[in-house]
């Protein structure tokens, strides 16, 4: 993923100083869960390698993009991100704005490469996905859910849509995409299950995103730990505390399991996903 990525990004493009941004940004750091579900989803079809590479950059393109613009003043007013200074203190907040914006246009650019699918009209469908999950339907209308909804009290089914949006659009996407990154169309039935799990283990993500503000470190996050409680975000932790919030988390796993469960072994990387982002500890 990390190459695949750096050959996105070429170092010797004009502004330098754009383009170093967008690399700081985008390379060396993050878990890569995102670019992982696209060929976990991606092997149960067999799709090209060459393709879910691209598939998978874009993906990673837009969530870079989310958390430079996340971490900005004017939102979650971050200064740690991936073990790192977050890209508006090492780069200033203007260039960070703008590197975010063009990661996202190169996410799209890389999807619309000519020839990426057999079918033009499926990377059409590609593009629409991955458009949808970012925007106003997906993350960002669910990060202005999570910025309004700051310091009030919400409910638990819009705590749930908001995290569903915000979060778990980009990753149902991401499986989506690798599934139909394949020559064949998973068959209807086969396709409802994997949206299932994708739609569960998006949600489960952020879940588990709460948890950790509230119990890990900000060493091993790489983040500012307890930043939720301390700006007053509506989280999992927030309304239920932690041990409900684990419990949501534990029945998201198993529900996630077994909607993929008649996949069998082709599923062996969903599977291990799934895990992992449960038992994550950063
Ligand atoms: C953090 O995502 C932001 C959320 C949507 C919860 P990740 O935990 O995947 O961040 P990286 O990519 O590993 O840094
Ligand atoms: C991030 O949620 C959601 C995004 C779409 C980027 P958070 O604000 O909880 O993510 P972290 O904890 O800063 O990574
Ligand atoms: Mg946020
Ligand atoms: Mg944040
Ligand atoms: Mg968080």
């Amino acid at each position: 993923v990390e190459a695949v990525l750096d050959a996105c990004l070429p170092p010797n493009l004009i502004p330098h100083s754009l383009q170093e941004a967008m690399r700081y940004a985008a390379l060396d750091g993050g878990k890569r869960v995102r670019a992982l579900l696209v060929y976990a989803a991606g092997h149960l079809v067999e799709a090209p390698i060459e393709r879910l590479d691209k598939i998978a950059a874009a993906v990673e393109l837009i969530h870079a993009y989310s958390l430079v613009h996340d971490d900005l003043p004017a939102m979650d007013d971050d200064v740690l991100r991936r073990g790192k200074a977050t890209t508006h203190i090492q780069y200033g907040e203007a260039n960070a704005i703008l590197a975010g914006d063009a990661l996202q246009t190169r996410a799209f650019e890389v999807l619309a490469t000519p020839g990426l699918c057999d079918d033009a009209a499926m990377q059409l469908i590609l593009v629409q996905l991955l458009a949808h999950a970012s925007g106003a339907s997906g993350m960002c209308g669910g990060q202005v859910i999570d910025l309004s909804s700051t310091g009030q009290m919400i409910d638990v089914p819009a705590l749930e849509m908001m995290h569903i949006m915000k979060t778990g659009a980009l990753i149902r996407a991401a499986v989506l995409m690798g599934a139909y990154g394949g020559t064949e169309m998973l068959p209807d039935a086969a396709l409802e299950k994997l949206d299932h799990y994708a739609k569960t283990i998006g949600l489960a993500f952020q879940v588990a995103d709460d948890i950790l503000d509230a119990e890990g470190s900000t060493h091993d996050l790489g983040k500012t730990a307890g930043k939720d409680a301390l700006q007053q975000k509506p989280t999992y932790v927030a309304l239920l505390g932690l041990s409900e919030a684990k419990k949501r988390l534990e029945m998201l796993h198993g529900e996630a399991l077994t909607a993929i469960e008649e996949f069998g072994v082709s599923a062996v990387y969903l599977r291990a996903l799934a895990d992992f982002i449960i038992k994550r500890q950063n």
